[in-house]
């Protein structure tokens, strides 16, 4: 029988040893968690690194890591800790991230990197020859996985490949200064089907295929000599029942079934019933836009310094990728700011910022998202944002204002938020006093037109569009010549 195959290089657990002992932990990331729901309901196999090391993979542990992933549907490829350092630290994360989200100075072009990309793009593209055959369907996820659709199509002409890029497309003028430019293209142009998150990363991605291979493109019809490439848009969304049925059942608990965050932030809310609860949750990285938030925050205060008091900032900063320097400095920078304006600010009943640097489970993430009156997001680039999109869905009596980056994805589908520019702190200050003081009648307004829309778009209408425009552009090539 015909299967899916989804091919990522996160898979939706990554698992851990400690004293001979196999763990798996959730993995963050919005890939990660929106395709856990699609893969949940279906019948398909997801390929990906386990996040342990061939060095760090004890032999007579590897059919319980095998059973371990097998639990969740999922099968491994196998990196050696050089191959990560290449492939994962290096090339994806110190080249196409930062260069993908216009941090070019940040962007390293090394060849050993390069090497080490194509080969570990084999690797995978190896691991979906052994496990399909000709009538599956294969996907392929995200920016360390370029190379992969070119690698299988070689060896399987007619086989389907669906590619989704989860992070921006950035424009041509950006794309052309990376050195392997024309390699990517023509890894992607493997697939019969290339998504991205939003039109503008699509218009990119043709302008740079015609400028750079000079193949004909047509509308959004990419011709080769004996297939047609299909690009679209297909912005992500998320699994809304899962979100707001939590959040439901989360306000009819009783004392004893809350949380111990749930119990520290009610005590906090009653005893100061005015103050306002400001929330952010990102993975710790430079381009969700941490630093410049916390700086806007004190440039509110001193700008409306009535807030004093009134106000706290909640801030969870998920660890990631902390082996690449720009992540370390980062994460050094975000401490001593807080640290700073705490410092500065506090008084003796009053913190204003609280900062987590951990993951939280998904019931704390609920805590926060039910709890906290303001959500606010200012990424100075980011593919989507779905942490915006899970605020809107738990606020289950629609209150609640959504701060949200233009610079975001998720902001060309949420325009009844409140939009910014994260650049803009005299803005920013000025919509944080807006968002404080919105009517509650225009707070339901504004998040029922956005949860009505988040609830139809959501996680399963995307990959079922994805999966229908795949198999659609699959029969119209058959009868190309
Ligand atoms: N998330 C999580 N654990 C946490 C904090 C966040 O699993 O402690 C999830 C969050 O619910 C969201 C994802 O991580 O689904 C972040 O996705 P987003 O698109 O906002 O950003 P990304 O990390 O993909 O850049
Ligand atoms: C973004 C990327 C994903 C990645 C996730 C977490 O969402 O698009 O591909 O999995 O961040 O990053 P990590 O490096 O931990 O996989």
């Amino acid at each position: 029988m015909a299967k899916t195959i989804i091919i990522s290089n996160r898979l939706p657990v990554q698992l851990q040893i400690s004293n001979g002992t196999i763990s798996a932990i959730p993995s963050v990331g919005g890939l990660a968690t929106g395709m856990k729901s699609v893969h949940s309901g279906g019948d398909s196999l997801w390929i990906g690194w386990s996040g342990l090391t061939d060095e760090e993979t004890p032999e007579e542990l590897e059919s319980q890591i095998d059973n371990a992933l097998a639990e969740h549907g999922s099968s491994k490829v196998k990196l050696t800790q050089k191959e990560v350092d290449g492939f994962y630290y290096g090339f994806s994360n110190r080249t196409v991230w930062p260069l993908f989200h216009y941090f070019l100075e940040y962007s390293e072009f090394e060849w050993e990197s390069w090497e080490i990309y194509k080969s570990v793009n084999q690797k995978f593209a190896d691991a979906i020859l052994d496990n399909t055959n000709n009538d599956d369907v294969i996907w392929v996820h995200d920016y360390q996985l370029m190379l992969v659709p070119q690698m299988v199509r070689e060896k399987r002409p007619n086989v389907s490949i669906g590619f989704f890029l989860h992070i921006p497309f950035p424009s041509f003028e950006i794309f052309r200064t990376l050195p392997w430019r024309k390699e990517i293209l023509s890894g992607l142009l493997g697939s019969d089907l290339i998504g991205f998150h939003t039109y503008d990363y699509e218009r990119h991605f043709l302008s740079s295929v015609r400028r750079l291979l000079g193949l004909e493109v047509s509308f959004n019809d990419i011709y080769l000599d004996d297939r047609v490439i299909k690009v679209d848009s297909f912005p992500m969304g998320i699994d809304y029942k899962k979100f707001n049925e939590a959040a439901m059942e989360h306000a009819q608990r009783d004392e004893s079934q809350k949380s111990e965050l749930q119990k520290r932030l009610d005590t906090h809310k009653e005893s100061t019933p005015d103050a306002k609860f400001f929330l952010s949750i990102d993975r710790l990285d430079y381009t969700k836009g941490i630093a410049k938030r916390l700086n806007a925050f004190e440039y509110f205060l001193n700008k409306y310094p009535q807030y004093k008091e009134k106000v706290r900032l909640i801030i969870l900063a998920v660890p990631s990728r902390s082996n690449v320097p720009q992540y370390q400095l980062l994460k050094k920078e975000i401490d001593e700011l807080v640290g700073r304006i705490n410092g500065e600010l506090s008084t003796v009943s009053w913190t204003p910022i609280w900062y987590f640097y951990r993951s939280m489970p998904f019931d704390n993430l609920i805590d926060l998202y039910t709890t906290c009156d303001i959500a606010w997001l200012t990424p100075i680039r980011d593919g989507m944002n779905l942490v915006a999109k899970e605020y809107i869905a738990t606020r289950t009596d629609k209150t609640g204002v959504l701060i949200l980056s233009e610079m975001a994805g998720s902001a060309n589908e949420m325009n009844e938020s409140l939009l910014i520019n994260p650049n803009n702190f005299e803005q920013i200050a000025d919509t944080l006093d807006r968002a404080i003081n919105m009517p509650q009648e225009e707070q339901q307004q504004r998040n029922s037109v956005l949860q009505k829309r988040l609830e139809r778009y959501n996680v399963e209408k995307w990959a079922n569009d994805f999966m229908n425009s795949l198999l659609n552009q699959k029969e119209k090539d058959r009868t190309y010549i």
